[in-house]
């Protein structure tokens, strides 16, 4: 398994370019399901979450092409309706063909899914959207076994709690539905609002998206549509952190400060100077070190929990001691132990933990069992003195494009290690 060398203490100076979401791409990517035409997404990243997603969609029959940022999906005919086990297990954001398969033929068989190890993260509420709109499902042996032989109809859900993939899956499934239907209590993040606008591309009537109400007035068919998926917001806030541990500015080009929501506030009042140009954002560091900000994460537009773990190691050499509360997922802080073995100072007790803040980390050997927090310790190496090592880099290229060429085109000491 690939490793990454950091040698920390370096400041960073030039220009990212912040890639297309992830988290976007993936359900737009699902969305091509629902069409017997080509639709073609830009500004698509090159990631291994992407390929395996391209992988699944070509054994329903999607044709695919994907060259220089440029997905072509062309579902002519669906030739499986059952998404495997070994497809679906590695990442939770393949369930989403779900919907879409039941929307188009009535039929399908999904694997439960799996992805980063944060907590138990269920389906129920994707499950219980598509029975409100008429789906018969049945779980048998780690699968799901939904038919809709007369189509899916127009229902009103109300979500008991905001979630990201309940919202976008009962939206991918509805578009096609007979009826309208309305979901409350909808998540608000602008990966959602991009959904929409790739949908409604396709001929989907979609209004309140990006709001906690949206209706959607089923369409009897969608057709082909060329869509560019937005800026990577946890990137973004990525690369501003990784200037707020180093030092150095960077110009983030291609993305918007508006995405960040809290968190824009939260990084400014760490004492990072983000300002809006032609180009995208410039971000610095206004003191030597950044200040304590405590943070609760929450549905956008709240302070992200996927910059979360990312925040604790800014905060690990941060002057005075920061909060932090997680309310999304009950099992988030495993970048915390890590994290101590760079030196940094950090309690946890259940979903609150307490960053300390230290002058300066020290490398380690460390690794991470999630993405995001396998971002965290390259921020941390970035700022340690010596050498970390981060395992598992695996993790990374689930969603963060080129990385380590990014780092190093602004100075960053920053190399893969091959196995
Ligand atoms: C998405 C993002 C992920 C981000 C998360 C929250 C993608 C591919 N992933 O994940 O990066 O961290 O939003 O912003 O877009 N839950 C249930 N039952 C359900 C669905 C969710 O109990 O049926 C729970 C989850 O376990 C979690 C909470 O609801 O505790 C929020 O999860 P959700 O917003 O659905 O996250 P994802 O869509 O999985």
């Amino acid at each position: 398994m690939d490793k990454l060398a950091i040698i920390g203490g370096r400041p960073l100076y030039g220009e990212v370019a912040i890639s297309g979401a992830k988290n976007s791409a993936l359900k737009v990517m699902a969305a091509a399901l629902l069409t017997d035409e080509k639709l073609t997404l830009t500004n698509v990243p090159q990631l291994a979450d992407v390929d395996m997603l391209a992988r699944l969609l070509a054994q329903h029959g999607a044709l695919i092409d994907f060259n220089d940022g440029t997905l072509t999906l062309h579902a002519k005919d669906i030739v499986s309706t059952e998404a495997p086990y070994d497809l679906v297990r590695k990442m939770r954001a393949s369930f989403n063909v779900l919907g879409p398969l039941l929307a188009r033929e009535g039929k399908a068989k999904v694997s439960l899914p799996g992805g980063c190890a944060i907590g138990a993260r269920p389906v129920d509420l994707h499950l219980k959207a598509l029975a409100a709109m008429g789906a018969e499902i049945e779980l048998d042996e780690g699968y799901v076994i939904a038919e809709a032989p007369d189509g899916l109809k127009g229902a009103d859900i109300t979500l008991p709690f905001v979630s990201v993939g309940a919202t976008e899956h009962t939206m991918l499934s509805a578009v096609l539905a007979k009826g309208v239907t309305v979901i409350e209590n909808a998540a608000r993040e602008p990966e959602i609002a991009d959904l929409a606008k790739c949908l409604a591309a396709m001929g989907a009537k979609i209004e309140g998206a990006g709001r906690s109400t949206i209706r959607i007035e089923g369409v009897d068919r969608l057709h082909g549509a060329e869509h560019r998926v937005l800026p990577d917001r946890i990137e973004t806030g990525a690369y501003a952190m990784a200037v707020g541990a180093t030092g150095g500015e960077l110009t983030l080009t291609g993305t918007d400060g508006q995405l960040l929501g809290a968190a824009l506030a939260v990084l400014e009042e760490a004492g990072l100077k983000i300002d809006e140009t032609d180009k995208g954002l410039r971000v610095r560091k206004s003191e030597e070190r950044c200040k304590a900000v405590d943070i609760v994460t929450q549905p956008y537009p709240g302070f992200p929990t996927d910059l979360q773990a990312l925040f604790m190691a800014l905060m690990a050499t941060a002057e005075g001691a920061t909060s932090v509360k997680e309310t999304i997922f009950e099992n988030r802080f495993m970048h915390a132990p890590e994290l101590s073995r760079m030196g940094a100072k950090i309690s946890v007790d259940g979903q609150n933990a307490t960053v300390r803040g230290v002058a300066r980390l020290k490398g380690a050997p460390v690794m991470a069992t999630d993405l995001r927090a396998s971002m965290s310790l390259v921020i941390a190496g970035l700022a340690a003195e010596g050498q970390t090592m981060v395992n598992r880099v695996y993790h990374l290229d689930r969603g963060f494009e080129r990385l380590e060429e990014k780092l190093q085109n602004c100075g960053a000491l920053i190399e893969r290690v091959k196995d």
